[in-house]
């Protein structure tokens, strides 16, 4: 079921409240919003409230038979490059970004934030379907970009359905095809990344891929592959 607000402060804000009221939020739920006053970003930013841009959340489940938790970044990436993939005449042009945003020619187009409240995973998703923000330290890009944008609802129904796939995917037959998969969509191996972990130094290298558990592998200049679990990637060229 998807629930539409005309307005809120941000869906993951109110999804991430009523679970710890104890209400009962199950999967495949979505709450989307037209506008979030107060939308939230990874690391702390602020996420760009564009009218007809899409900006929902849901929730995921943590069950015990689950793959790390952790991995449903790499599957909500998934879900959002198939959603978008099969609306596009550039599907060439597209690209995941570890941990899962989807870059449009380079720019980045969607971004999602995983926040969690005991077992539930709250999983918010913002996609620039007809407006992209002017960001003063990075390249942003809508769908408009290629032609007319899509309907934000039809967006959240294909969506809500591609994420389902991709959980049951997931639980399933685990983790390894996943990043398999994730990897093919994602740009190409050797790219040159911007690497900020938390609180250290920033890291120059190339995209080497993901390890078993979804980390983004980084060769350094001088020919170590170092595993990064968390922090803030660009594109060097960004
Ligand atoms: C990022 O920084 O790339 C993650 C952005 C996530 C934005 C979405 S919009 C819907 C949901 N509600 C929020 O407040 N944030 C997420």
């Amino acid at each position: 079921m998807i629930e539409y607000l005309a307005e809120t402060g941000s869906t993951n804000a109110d999804l991430l409240e009523r679970v710890r009221q104890g209400e009962r939020v199950s999967e495949g739920n979505w709450l989307v919003a037209d506008r979030q006053l107060t939308g939230k970003g990874r690391q702390g930013r602020t996420w760009f409230d564009g009218a007809g841009n899409f900006m929902g959340s849901t929730i995921v489940e943590v069950r015990a038979s689950d793959p790390p938790p952790a991995s449903l970044a790499l599957v909500a990436g998934l879900a959002v490059y198939e959603t978008v993939v099969a609306m596009v005449s550039e599907p060439g042009a597209l690209a995941l970004k570890w941990p899962n945003d989807l870059l449009l020619r380079g720019a980045k187009l969607a971004g999602i934030l995983l926040e969690r409240e005991g077992d539930a995973i709250v999983v918010g998703i913002g996609v620039n379907l007809g407006k992209a923000p002017d960001l003063p330290d990075r390249e942003t890009i809508a769908l408009s970009a290629l032609g007319p944008a899509p309907d934000r609802n039809q967006f959240a129904t294909s969506l809500a359905r591609q994420l389902d796939t991709e959980l049951e995917r997931w639980r399933t037959f685990g983790l390894p095809p996943m990043i398999r998969r994730w990897e093919l969509a994602a740009h190409a191996l050797g790219t040159e990344l911007r690497v900020q972990p938390p609180g250290e130094d920033v890291l120059l290298g190339a995209f080497a891929g993901l390890d078993d558990s979804g980390a983004l592998q980084l060769r350094l200049p001088d020919g170590e592959v170092k595993v990064i679990h968390a922090g803030d990637v660009m594109l060097a060229r960004e």
